[in-house]
């Protein structure tokens, strides 16, 4: 069977296809979106209170990263318990109510899962580690040390762990190492047991079962290593000074053939429970990524995560290729998607100015493939000073001064100019943005000229013009600071044209007679001015 589109795939009729081909995810970092009781960090109780918030800004999902019972070391990516909810961020009640709520307003919920690792405080990894015969010894990845030349104890390999540093922890009480991708504090779960696969396939059920819509994966291409967990070769691109991480090149320890296949197993389950999302966080060069919508027959995640934009220089003839390398990249079953920020990218305002995040706002939003939009981006939050004794990110504190600090991208919600910026009446986890007071939602609510409303006016478009659904995409021109591109279906073509710089330039030839829909600018101008971003509709 040659399939068109994984909606065809997951049983659904040709022109009735999945919801979030066209949809827009909305990623939602819990610890900072909105505090219900006052400890100064954000909770499920207050999410479900900004719910119409979202649905008015007219995203489609809701993206939730973890809400499970952790020690937080990892702030949440290290989970103690994946069928629970940790109560910093209230119940399995406010769980139940917050899906009921959001369903109600139409909009979906995925949430994280995170498969790599568990924390070191799961039930899982305490049993683990009491003894080497513990029937959940082998859950995890234990190795015995290698015996350097003068007789010292060192890891068994030379992997280096995402965050710095061995990636083998010595457990003195079993006189064993075991690994961990991220920090000593999450172990790695071994997927090549097979009670293990069968547990967290579990897990999977367990929120299915309870209405979720799909999930995120976590570290998705790290699920796997290789048999006798060989040395990773080094990096000879590698510089001091950048992450440690990439002192090797991740070889042996990622993108392992067995990780696709079962990939593909967690698809078929999804698929089995009808019309499920997963999202998997994969960060490979596009040919290798495209590799994870696996197969027409066994396909693997829906939407692999597109970070290309997140990755490289902005000027638009790097953005013009890199679409266009990444188009070129799909399967034919494989549908795109765009990411412009998270809670690890540094955020786009601070990375390349405010005029241009709206040209990039634009830009995510009528590219050909769903969207994932975070936090605070439709704020234009920009950079936000960490001061020293504030600094929470383990990454940063494991490697201090490098540029490797979250914090800045991870600072609360400024909803108004009330206390904390509505945030929380307690103190606020990490610093607002230092500009809180005239930069949050209810400044810009109804500002013709904010962040915010073009935020909205590009997703309204976007609903309503099937051509930036599920039209195609041709590029059109790419010559010093203009990016141009058509968006088109069989009765409706659209041109997107993006001044990357601040020179005002030539309308493309491609727009002339069209009808002007959208600009990132107020007013309008018969060239495209510095920083502007513009849609016009041609018909016929
Ligand atoms: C990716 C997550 O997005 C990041 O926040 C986390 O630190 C690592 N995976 C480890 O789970
Ligand atoms: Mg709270």
């Amino acid at each position: 069977m040659l399939a068109h589109s994984a909606g065809e795939m997951a049983g659904v009729s040709k022109d009735q296809h999945p919801w979030w081909e066209t949809g827009v995810v909305y990623q939602v970092y819990p610890r900072s979106f909105q505090d219900s009781d006052g400890d100064g960090v954000g909770d499920l109780a207050g999410l479900e209170r900004r719910l119409d918030y979202i649905a008015e800004l007219g995203v489609d999902a809701i993206w939730l990263s973890p809400v499970f019972p952790s020690p937080m070391v990892d702030f949440g990516y290290d989970i103690a318990d994946y069928c629970g909810i940790d109560p910093l961020f209230g119940t399995m009640e406010d769980f139940d109510r917050l899906i009921a709520a959001a369903h109600a307003r139409g909009l979906k919920l995925l949430l994280d899962f995170v498969p790599n690792h568990s924390s070191d405080q799961h039930p899982w990894f305490l049993e683990s580690r009491s003894s080497r015969d513990n029937p959940k010894r082998d859950w995890y990845i234990w190795r015995d040390a290698r015996i350097g030349p003068d007789g010292e104890r060192l890891p068994p390999n030379n992997w280096v762990s995402d965050f710095g540093g061995s990636a083998w922890e010595w457990d003195e009480a079993t006189g064993q190492y075991y690994l961990h991708a991220m920090l000593p504090q999450q172990p790695d779960l071994n997927w090549r047991n097979a009670e293990l696969k069968a547990a967290m396939l579990d897990v999977l059920r367990f929120w299915f079962d309870r209405g979720v819509d799909g999930f995120r994966i976590d570290v998705l291409w790290h699920i796997v290593k290789a048999e006798g967990l060989p040395d990773n070769p080094p990096n000879p691109h590698w510089q001091p000074g950048v992450n440690e991480r990439d002192r090797l090149l991740q070889l042996h320890s990622t993108d392992q053939p067995e990780a696709h296949a079962i990939s593909a197993e967690i698809r078929a389950l999804a698929d089995s429970y009808g019309d499920r999302l997963l999202v998997g966080e994969i960060v490979l060069p596009n040919d290798r990524l495209a590799r994870w919508h696996g197969t027409a027959e066994a396909p693997q995640v829906h939407l692999p995560f597109n970070f290309c934009l997140l990755e490289n220089s902005w000027n638009a003839e790097t953005v013009g290729r890199l679409i266009d390398e990444y188009e070129t990249s799909l399967p034919a079953w494989g549908w795109p998607n765009w990411v412009l920020g998270s809670h690890d990218a540094p955020r786009i305002a601070a990375r390349i100015g405010e005029a241009q995040a709206r040209v990039a706002m634009m830009l995510l939003l009528t590219l050909r493939g769903t969207p994932t939009l975070y936090q605070g981006d439709e704020l234009a939050i920009g950079t936000v000073p960490i001061p020293a004794d504030k600094v929470r990110d383990p990454r940063e504190l494991r490697q201090p001064g490098i540029g490797l600090g979250r914090d800045p991208s991870r600072t609360p919600m400024p909803w108004d100019n009330s206390l904390n910026a509505g945030f929380t009446t307690g103190e606020p986890w990490l610093p607002l943005n230092p500009n809180w007071k005239s930069r949050n939602v209810a400044a810009q609510n109804g500002d013709p000229g904010s962040m915010l409303e073009l935020t909205r006016a590009l997703l309204r478009l976007r609903r309503a013009e099937a051509a930036l659904g599920r039209g195609e995409y041709r590029s059109l021109q790419c010559r010093e600071a203009l990016l141009a591109y058509e968006r088109c279906t069989a009765d409706s073509r659209l041109v997107v044209a993006l001044n990357f710089g601040e020179e005002a330039t030539e309308m493309p030839a491609q727009a002339a007679g069209g009808e002007r829909l959208l600009s990132t600018l107020p007013g309008s101008s018969e060239q495209l001015r510095g920083n502007e971003g513009v849609i016009w509709q041609l018909r016929g």
